[in-house]
Parts: C-alpha cells; structure tokens; sequence
C-alpha cells in the first residue's frame, strides 16, 4: 500500500468546482513532481490534502489514517508537511527563532531533522542566523520556509513552487535538497514549473488539466508524450 493515498478528491471555492476526482498515489520515499499549466488546481489539490481547502468529496489517507475531515494543524502533526508558494516566515523573529518554532521533537517522519542540518543545506542562513527573517531576500525566505517545514519531520513533504523568481544558482541548491530529502526517506510531492527540474528529480509524474489528472507516468514516458505536452503544459 502506497504513504499516501488521495481517492476521488473533490474541492470547490464557493459554487466553482475545482478538483474533479482525483486519484493518486504517493509511494514511501518517492519523490512526484505536478504538473501543469496555470489555473489546472495543482495548488488546490495541495490545499485539499493539508485540509487548508476543506475536500468536498474524497478521502486523504497516510499510512491507512484519515486525514481527510481533520484540521490542518492535526494533518501537519500526523506527518504531511506544507511548504506554501508564499513564504511564510515571522519577519520579526530572527533566522534561528524561525528554525526553533519548526522543531518538533517526537515527530512522526523517516527522518528527525536538526536546525544544524539546515544550516549545512543553506550555509547562507547559518551566516544570516541572527538576522531579522523580514531583511532577508526573496530566495532566502523560501529556503527557510522550506526548513522550517522539514523541522516538523513530515512523512510526505508538499512543496509548492519552491523555485518560482529564484536564481539559477538558488534553484540547483534547493533541488539538490529535495533530492537529499527522497534520499533520507520522506516523500515529496513537488509543484514545479519547470519542466526539465520536475523531471530530474521525480520518479513519478502527474499532470493536471482543469481539476483532473489527465496523465501519470515517468518522467520517460512523459518525454516521449509530445501530445500531453502539448496539450497540458506547453503555453500557446
Ligand atoms: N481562493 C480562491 N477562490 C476562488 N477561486 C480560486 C481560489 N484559488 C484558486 N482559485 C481558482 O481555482 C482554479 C485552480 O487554481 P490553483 O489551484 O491555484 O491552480 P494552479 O496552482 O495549478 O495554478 C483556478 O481557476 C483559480 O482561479
Ligand atoms: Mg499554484
């Protein structure tokens, strides 16, 4: 049985219908990249999950709980990390105050992460530790969001455009993280833009289409899919 089991999810904002039924998967360990173009509810589908878009239909199971129906905070607890595409840090609260607010001792996770291992992730917040997190610059209020979310020692970590306006140089260190993340266990699910970085780091693919899942595959078989391409993700 696969971590992380999403079955005939549903979502609606008021009357509009964004989800549509959607079915996925997410084995232990597994890294899946989302795709899709603007607007095909790949943010909901992540809202949906962590309970921040309440699902209309559909159950959301880890590991054979619900979570489905739970508050966030009680999703969160049980081992479903969040990384929203807005970062969320304190601003008045330096680095460090940021990073000791994650932690979770006794957590759930493959993995108990230590504010020290994000220092070596991000050397650039271990110089910036006693910083003001609202002095910080755009890319570097991302790679803490991100540590602040791995610090809750999720089991499935749901990763929302970590790369969206960063650096070049910015976007291979957090793609390396999440590479190290699949590696010490936890499972991703990564909202990812760009199509040639989803595709390296995923085992798995899921591409979305007006509130449906309209492929699944590696990222081989998406490679050798023009048609889905096409269709889905390439911009007109
Ligand atoms: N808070 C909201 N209220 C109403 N409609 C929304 C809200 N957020 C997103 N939507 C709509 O839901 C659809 C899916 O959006 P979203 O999940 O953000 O897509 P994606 O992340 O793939 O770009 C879009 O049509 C969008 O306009
Ligand atoms: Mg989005």
């Amino acid at each position: 049985m696969s971590l992380l089991q999403v079955k005939g999810l549903h979502a609606h904002y008021g009357k509009s219908h964004i989800l549509h039924g959607i079915d996925m998967e997410v084995p232990e360990a597994a890294i899946v990249s989302l795709l899709g173009r603007n607007g095909s509810g790949r943010s909901t589908l992540l809202k949906a999950m962590m309970g921040l878009v309440p699902p209309t239909a559909g159950s959301v199971t880890l590991d054979g709980q619900t979570l489905s129906g739970q508050r966030p905070f009680d999703i969160c607890r049980q081992g479903l990390g969040y990384v929203p595409e807005e970062r969320l840090v304190f601003p008045n609260l330096t680095v460090e105050e940021n990073l000791a607010i994650g932690v979770q001792k006794g957590a759930p996770g493959a993995h108990r992460w230590t504010v020290e291992e994000m220092y070596d992730y991000f050397p650039r917040l271990r110089e910036r530790r006693g910083i003001r997190a609202g002095y910080l610059s755009g890319g570097e209020q991302q790679m803490l969001t991100i540590c602040r979310s791995l610090l809750g020692n999720p089991r499935v970590l749901l990763i929302d455009e970590p790369t969206e306006g960063l650096a070049p140089r910015i976007v291979d260190v957090v793609m390396e993280v999440i590479l190290d993340i699949g590696r010490r266990g936890v499972a991703v699910v990564l909202v990812e833009q760009k199509l040639t970085i989803a595709l390296k780091v995923a085992q798995q693919v899921l591409v979305m289409g007006h509130g449906e899942l309209v492929f699944l595959g590696t990222p081989a078989e998406l490679d050798a899919a023009p048609d889905v391409r096409r269709n889905w993700l390439e911009v007109a």
